[in-house]
């Protein structure tokens, strides 16, 4: 598996199970991985909740664009990224030319489910608590969906995830795609 010579980034919307997937990556090749939301934590000494409330949005989307841009040059085999750090087509094209860039895709409905059983994200309670209307929530967290989407699509590579498929099935699907791709 050493031939995996650049990164392999995934991206995809919050609850599509990218740091669940780079953690079952790393097992399989031996290597750690770095999730970036955990390592804006640790480098900030705040957890993600916390900036944006202590800071706001704008400076959790800053610390976040230094904070990818930093570990993509620190190359570490694995690095999956939160759910709009792909935030405009600069950065985007920034991240492909380092690395190969991996969008993890359930269905938005799947995606939906898993964010709504867990209230925690930052964006997810902020909609929760203005609305506290699940068909209003779902609504307005898919229109931050179709804006991503996008960006997302422009991964070299697409990995769509079943519902019932656990971590480890989802990185070595991901493992086959990307020597599929990198022997051409
Ligand atoms: C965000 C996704 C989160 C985290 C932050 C903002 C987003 O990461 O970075 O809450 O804007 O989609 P996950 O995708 O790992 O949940």
């Amino acid at each position: 598996m050493s031939k995996f010579i650049h990164p392999i980034v995934l991206c995809g919307f919050m609850g599509s199970g990218k740091t669940a997937t780079a953690k079952a990556m790393g097992a399989i090749i031996h290597s750690d991985y770095v999730d970036l939301d955990a390592e804006i934590w640790r480098r900030e000494g705040a957890s993600i909740p916390e900036i944006f409330k202590e800071y706001g949005e704008e400076y959790f989307r800053r610390i976040e664009r230094k904070t990818v841009i930093q570990v993509i040059n620190e190359s570490p085999k694995i690095i999956s990224l939160g759910g709009g750090a792909l935030q405009n087509q600069e950065i985007l094209d920034g991240i492909k030319e380092q690395s190969i860039l991996v969008f993890i895709r359930p269905d938005f409905e799947l995606i939906f489910k898993r964010l709504i059983a867990n209230k925690k994200r930052p964006l997810i309670a902020r909609e929760w608590a203005e609305s506290r209307n699940l068909e209003i929530v779902k609504e307005r967290i898919k229109n931050v969906y179709l804006t991503r989407l996008p960006l997302y699509e422009q991964a070299h590579i697409t990995q769509p995830v079943e519902s019932d498929w656990s971590p480890y099935q989802v990185a070595n699907k991901i493992f086959d795609q990307v020597s599929q791709f990198q022997s051409f």
